[in-house]
């Protein structure tokens, strides 16, 4: 008869075997590969620095020391900033309230100020955990309250195929123009899952062409990549963000899916928006 511990080790190795099945590991870069995602990571690191360090932002990140809430870094704020400024999306959704909701709101009053003939854009952000929808509350200025809505919500939990997919049950209506996945946590009640909701916007909206970014969540790209075309969402491996250009729900029924594995492209160049260039005019560029 089989030891218990014998028991143990078989059922640990099944689970892993399993784990790895679902979420196989990222493609394994080459030595010069890896010098150029360095080299592609120390470059935008700098630039972000130079990037809140202008007259307009200074002072945008102090929020960050007071938060009580984890996630994204300097670079995924230059990523999302830099975006809206340049592409001024009209709608944005958030999953995962925090530090970020408060650097999304700001660049959409940059545009705000910038031209105010233009209907300002909106940010609708979504938390499923109580302590953390107040404390993003609480870091929003008054100055940035009007763009930028917090809704606390609980969470659907749905199996698709292989997967267990998490979804906040109460989404804004959309359309929305560009979708930040930063939430919410991969485990609940015992259950490992990835964000499902972007597969839920393309849905419910169809014709809608949506922007994706996913902050450092690789499970849910590898998750989600089999649902897309191939080289629709990649990972950048420098800043460890995914990406996905305008895609509709009805374009998506029209092409043929499956993109496995995740290519490693700059989220600059993938989503189409020029890198800041100091000194330069970038509203609308
Ligand atoms: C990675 S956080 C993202 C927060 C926000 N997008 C940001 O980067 O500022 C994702 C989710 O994890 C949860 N969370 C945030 N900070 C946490 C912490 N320190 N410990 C546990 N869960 C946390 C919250 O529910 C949040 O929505």
């Amino acid at each position: 008869m089989r030891s218990i511990r014998g028991f143990a080790q078989s059922m640990v190795s099944r689970a892993h075997t399993l784990k790895t099945k679902l979420f196989p590991p990222p493609p394994q870069l080459e030595p010069v590969e890896r010098v150029v995602v360095t080299a592609r990571a120390e470059r935008t690191r700098r630039e972000a620095q130079q990037y809140f360090a202008t007259p307009e932002r200074k002072g945008l990140l102090e929020c960050v020391v007071s938060s009580i809430s984890t996630g994204a870094d300097l670079t995924d704020y230059y990523v999302l900033h830099h975006y809206i400024v340049t592409r001024r999306p009209r709608r944005i959704l958030e999953l995962g309230s925090g530090v970020t909701s408060v650097i999304m709101a700001h660049a959409l009053r940059e545009v705000a100020e910038a031209d105010p003939s233009r209907p300002p854009g909106h940010l609708e952000t979504m938390e499923d955990l109580p302590a953390f929808h107040a404390d993003a509350q609480r870091l929003c200025s008054p100055a940035l309250r009007p763009f930028v809505t917090y809704s606390l919500s609980g969470l659907h939990m749905e199996r698709k195929g292989q997967l267990w997919m998490f979804c906040y049950v109460s989404l804004p209506p959309g359309p929305f123009d560009l979708v930040f996945v930063d939430g919410p946590l991969a485990k609940r009640d015992g259950k490992t899952g990835v964000n499902g909701d972007v597969l839920r916007l393309m849905e419910l909206a169809p014709d809608a062409a949506l922007d994706v970014v996913i902050d450092n969540r690789l499970p849910t790209c590898i998750g989600l990549a089999p649902y897309f075309p191939e080289r629709l969402l990649v990972f950048d491996q420098a800043l460890r963000i995914g990406c996905m250009r305008g895609m509709s729900g009805r374009a998506l029924r029209a092409q043929p899916a499956r993109s496995r594995p995740l290519p490693d492209v700059d989220v600059f160049e993938h989503l189409g928006i020029k890198r800041w260039d100091n000194g330069a005019p970038t509203l609308g560029a």
